[in-house]
């Protein structure tokens, strides 16, 4: 028994924000930002959106095109870090109750910008052991609620939005989920954090970041993930149809691409659009493919992420549809 991707859906909130519009407000300005980032605009939620709204609508896209009833699915999971509410209850409770899915297990990830690729690895480890059928898994972030508007190091950088996927099982390996590793490290917790008090130094309880050091750690990290989880499936990146990257900073994808041979054609952009949309990027970045009419039956796509936790991750996922 093998874990099919089957579906795909996404929701960006329809507020977009350019760099220029970020120069009136910070000390920075549109050249710097996409010379260092790559990144042009991203999308800011409402006040009166949350995570769980954005979540809701990218699940009912995947829910809709994975041609299931919504009754069908038996694990709500899903990625975040910026919950509703603080621990409880959690965003998959909110989200599942919203789209009628009731008497079900439902909870969040903590693994931040990684939360996509831990989302995979927990859902192919239920249907594989058939403690699952219908996995519904969601990356949610209302990014901009965590975010100092006076922080330009992580305001510029940060943006909204949901991605979701419906796993199901499957007995083809050539439609499966084939390998998700995932990793973590809390000796780097304190390069990227959002605190629960206001710190000594006066810094409030939106997110911190070491940008600099998070950047570093980023190309060294996910080089070597992605450079082990192609050898341990004997492939190279000629094997794979898309990379598809976490989008949180192109200087960051184009490093560890290139130091693995993948070709421009074969990487995944989004960041220019949406900015870094932390657990919700990898799964709008596959919608973008899918949406663009590129993803067919069976293409392979190597994803990569790294974020919060520190928590880290790979996975080569077949792309299986309906
Ligand atoms: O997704 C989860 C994990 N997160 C990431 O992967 C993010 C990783 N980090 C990054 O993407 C980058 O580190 C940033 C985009 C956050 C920052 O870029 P950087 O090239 O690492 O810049 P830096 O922090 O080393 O700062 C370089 C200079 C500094 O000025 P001085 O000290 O050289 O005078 C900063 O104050 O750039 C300045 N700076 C800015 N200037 C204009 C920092 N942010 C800005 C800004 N606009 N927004």
């Amino acid at each position: 028994m093998y874990a099919a991707l089957r579906s795909i859906g996404a929701y960006v909130p329809p507020h977009c924000v350019s760099n220029k519009d970020l120069e009136s407000k910070i000390d920075t300005t549109d050249e710097w930002i996409v010379r260092r980032t790559g990144i042009k605009t991203r999308y800011f939620a409402s006040d009166s959106e949350t995570s769980s709204s954005l979540g809701v609508r990218a699940a009912r896209q995947a829910i809709e095109r994975a041609h299931i009833a919504t009754s069908a699915i038996d694990l709500v999971i899903v990625g975040t870090l910026a919950p509703d509410y603080i621990n409880m209850p959690s965003t998959a409770c909110l989200i599942a109750a919203e789209l009628g899915i009731h008497d079900v297990p439902a909870f969040d990830i903590a693994a931040a910008c990684s939360g996509f690729i831990y989302l995979l690895s927990v859902a192919k480890a239920y249907i594989e052991s058939g403690m699952a059928k219908c996995v519904l898994i969601v990356g949610a972030e209302k990014a901009s609620s965590v975010l100092d508007p006076n922080d330009r190091g992580t305001y510029i950088l940060f943006g909204d939005g949901a991605g979701a996927a419906i796993i199901t099982p499957t007995q083809h390996k050539d439609e499966s989920i084939l390998d998700v590793h995932i990793s973590a490290d809390g000796k780097y917790a304190d390069c990227l954090y959002t605190p629960r008090q206001t710190l000594q130094n006066g810094a409030n309880q939106c997110m911190q970041m070491r940008g600099n050091e998070v950047f570093k750690l980023a190309v060294s990290k996910l080089t070597e993930e992605v450079g082990t989880i192609l050898a341990r499936n004997n492939m190279s990146a000629s094997d794979i149809d898309y990379f598809v990257p976490h989008q949180a900073n192109y200087r960051i994808i184009k490093a560890v691409g290139e130091h693995l041979n993948f070709t421009p054609e074969q990487t995944v952009l989004t960041v220019h659009r949406y900015g870094n949309t932390s657990a919700a990027s990898i799964p709008m970045a596959i919608n973008c493919l899918y949406e663009e009419g590129k993803l067919a039956h069976g293409n392979r796509l190597l994803l990569d992420a790294l974020g919060g936790g520190l928590t880290w991750g790979s996975a080569i996922v077949h792309f299986a549809g309906t």
